[in-house]
């Protein structure tokens, strides 16, 4: 089989990576990638927005699975130029990538599915917005209608900071708001048959001890000792399969990978917001513990035979990655610095802890930080405690300029707190 990734980040790479270790794949591209993802996949130019320019360079590769990794992508309708082109794709149409793509219609959707979420109104004056956050108090949650690169959501106790941030959108959700500790929980779909991977958690915040800003997630781990052993049949049955259910009804099935991410509250498990794609930095995690070879999977979602697909195999290992972000991420991140100590990594941690590249590209002979987020260095141990300390002696090898990390990774949770 031969294999197309789209993207070029992280989340790419542990894609790519896993695609390489299975022996269906006979061949593996992955179009723009990054200095990493090129010493697994052959790297090709593409504008990943341009449905015409991905289907036109799947069929020049005979690609018999194109796989598309980021949201925008999908939102653009890149899937639905490649399934024209005859090509068999892993993610959702541009009408069902809408369940990322628009807030409103995921609430929607949720609705008519009886999905479990925070209660919301959509706001287009600035009248309802002020109605609507009189009517929930604070802490305030206000959240762009739209794709907005995980800065479009603010949650706040200030309510002119709130009151700011949604009259500067066209349209706004504003919500309850939802205590208790996250989950994402990602499903592997055909549009009919849904199929559960492991939940993992990711960390949003920039700094210990969830301070500081938002950001695209500075690390995950999987599995969640502190879960419920019921959460994922919960889940299925609560909202993947009545969200895919409900798409299918509209006559937009969704078929790629649905993902679920989830407020474990006082009084239930809610849905926070549902994405159209693999997580990153979750999909890292999730994957290094996934013993299924990844590409017939993928297939099976891709031809809508997902129903023939053996379950799923898991390995016991834990596995934690912790995200290397360049100077000043998430506000003005500083791009061009060279990365040292990768191949002490290879050399001294592997095979249980390796490097996914993000944010980096080849300059001469040198790697250099190309993004905000930069690396994600993964790990597997026999319990979270363990791959928490193979992953962060990685980390200490790696030599970049002002970058910063998270210390407390999967800390908790390895203390069973
Ligand atoms: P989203 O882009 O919807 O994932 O939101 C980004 C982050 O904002 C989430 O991961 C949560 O930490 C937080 N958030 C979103 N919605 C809510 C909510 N209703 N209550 C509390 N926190 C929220
Ligand atoms: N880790 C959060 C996301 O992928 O949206």
């Amino acid at each position: 089989m031969k294999v197309l990734v789209i993207g070029g980040g992280a989340r790419e790479h542990a894609l790519c990576r896993s695609l390489s270790l299975d022996s269906a794949v006979s061949a593996l591209y992955c179009a723009p990638g990054n200095a990493g993802i090129a010493e697994v996949a052959e790297l090709r130019p593409v504008d990943a927005l341009d449905g015409g320019a991905v289907a036109a360079l799947a069929t020049e590769l005979e690609a018999d699975l194109v796989v598309v990794g980021p949201e925008a992508p999908l939102v653009a309708g890149v899937a639905d130029a490649v399934r024209a082109a005859g090509i068999p794709v892993f993610g959702p149409s541009a009408e069902a990538a809408r369940l990322e793509g628009s807030k409103a219609f995921a609430k929607d959707v949720m609705a008519a599915a009886g999905v479990p979420t925070a209660r919301s109104y959509v706001c287009t004056t600035p009248e309802e917005v002020d109605e609507a956050l009189d009517a929930f108090g604070a802490p305030y949650v206000v959240k762009d209608d739209g794709l907005a690169a995980g800065k479009g959501v603010v949650v706040t106790e200030d309510l002119a900071a709130a009151r700011a941030h949604a009259l500067g959108c066209d349209r706004v959700v504003i919500e309850e708001y939802l205590d208790g500790p996250e989950v994402s929980l990602f499903a592997i779909t055909d549009g009919v048959t849904v199929v559960p991977l492991q939940p993992a958690q990711d960390f949003k915040r920039a700094l210990d001890g969830d301070e500081g800003p938002n950001t695209g997630g500075m690390g995950a781990y999987s599995p969640l000792p502190w879960a419920d052993p019921k959460l994922v049949d919960e889940v299925m049955e609560l909202v993947l399969q009545p969200t895919v259910d409900e798409l299918r009804r509209r006559g937009t099935p969704f078929s790629g990978l649905l993902y679920a991410g989830l407020a474990i509250t006082s009084r239930g498990t809610r849905v926070i917001e549902f994405n159209a794609r693999f997580g990153d930095p979750e999909t890292q995690v999730v994957l290094a513990r996934l013993r299924t070879p990844l590409a017939g999977v993928l297939l099976g979602a891709a031809k809508g035979t997902l129903d023939a697909v053996p379950p799923l195999v898991w390995r016991e290992d834990a596995a934690v990655t912790v995200v290397i972000a360049s100077h000043n991420y998430p506000e003005t991140p500083r791009t061009g610095d060279p990365i040292e100590g990768l191949a002490e990594v290879a050399a001294e941690d592997g095979p249980d802890a390796y490097v996914l590249h993000a944010g980096t590209r080849h300059e001469g002979d040198a790697v250099v930080s190309a993004g905000g987020r930069v690396l994600s260095v993964t790990a597997t141990g026999s319990d979270l405690a363990q791959a928490r300390e193979k992953a962060y002696k990685a980390v200490a090898r790696i030599r970049l300029d002002g970058s910063q990390h998270r210390t407390d990774i999967a800390a908790k949770a390895a203390e069973g707190r």
